[in-house]
């Protein structure tokens, strides 16, 4: 049975995790007349569009009339972990300015590696006054891990700051100085020559557990690793094996498995690792607000949406 499009519909924020309060307002002056609520506070049979970030599992499938499912971030493994996840068109977040801080932040990461900023932070504490003569950028390799358009920025953020740049993606991708390779087989002829790898990989079936031992110990000895995509993607006890026997140089992760981090993680107090708290990029509220409301119009109107993610492919 098909329901009626309402013009004063109503949409639910949902998290198990996360306080979406904040999103009321800005949702409510993107699609004005909307009944904006925040879950548990709604008649399931009444939600046209949810909002989510890690929602409870099995409560979309009984919503009757949703018609679109967003996710307030680029990722949405949060939202089909979801075993009971109902067939309805998913959208992520498409925003520059999600991009351009995920680009900040790597940028820092590759140049806390390349200009010893990592060495320098280990001498202070021993107070001791050694420099190397900076590498130039133009012999430092960098891999970027996921050429997606977040990943596409990165990587020419650094071939712009004269780095050798490496990337790889699931398909074959063409990318203006930047050396690209593709699918499984690519990925260790791609970082075996890197200094540093950054993954900006979305979580997938392919991508899960992907940086486990035998993967990064393909990396050069002294190689760093950044890790903004998603913490299921990187065996971490691998990685500070490989830290501990001296194999890898470092690593600045700001995605965990368990998020927060526990505070008795072996990785908070390595000296090799910068612990962040998921802190790459934010979207703003008013973002996030506006692009649901514009794809729930879309999707009233029978249009293309924003951010539409392909189910099977996982992003
Ligand atoms: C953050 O991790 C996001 O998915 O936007």
């Amino acid at each position: 049975m098909r329901h009626a499009v309402s013009s004063a519909p109503t949409v639910l924020l949902l998290s198990t995790t996360l306080d979406l309060g904040y999103l009321v307002e800005p949702m409510r002056d993107a699609l004005p007349g909307a009944d904006v609520r925040l879950w548990p506070d709604a008649d399931p049979d009444s939600v046209e569009m949810a909002i989510c970030w890690r929602p409870p599992a099995g409560v979309l499938a009984g919503m009757p009339r949703l018609r679109l499912i967003h996710s307030i971030g680029a990722g949405i493994d949060h939202i089909t972990a979801d075993p009971d996840l109902p067939d309805r068109p998913l959208c992520r977040m498409i925003d520059g300015a999600m991009a351009a801080g995920i680009r900040e932040y790597v940028l820092w990461s590759v140049l806390y590696f390349h200009r010893d900023f990592d060495v320098a932070a280990r001498q202070r504490a021993q107070r001791l006054w050694r420099a190397r003569a900076p590498v130039p950028a133009g012999e430092w390799t960098v891999g970027v891990l996921g050429l997606g358009a977040i990943g596409l920025g990165v990587a020419a953020a650094l071939r712009d700051l004269g780095y050798r740049v490496r990337g790889w993606s699931r398909s074959p991708k063409q990318v203006d100085g930047v050396e690209c390779f593709a699918g499984p087989e690519g990925l260790v002829p791609c970082i075996e020559a890197c200094d540093v790898v950054v993954s900006i990989l979305p979580l997938t079936a392919d991508t899960r557990r992907l940086f486990d031992r035998e993967v990064l110990s393909r990396l050069r000895p002294g190689a760093a690793f950044v890790n903004v995509g998603r913490g299921e993607q990187l065996v971490l006890d691998d990685l500070l094996g490989l830290l501990d026997e001296g194999h890898l140089r470092g690593a600045v992760l700001d995605v965990f498995e368990v998020e927060p981090l526990p505070p008795d993680h072996a990785a908070w107090a390595h000296p090799a690792v910068v612990v962040t708290p998921h802190m790459a990029s934010r979207t703003d509220r008013r973002d996030i607000a506006r692009q649901a409301a514009e794809n729930y119009r879309r999707a009233v109107g029978g249009q293309p949406l924003i951010g539409r993610v392909e189910r099977e492919r996982g992003y």
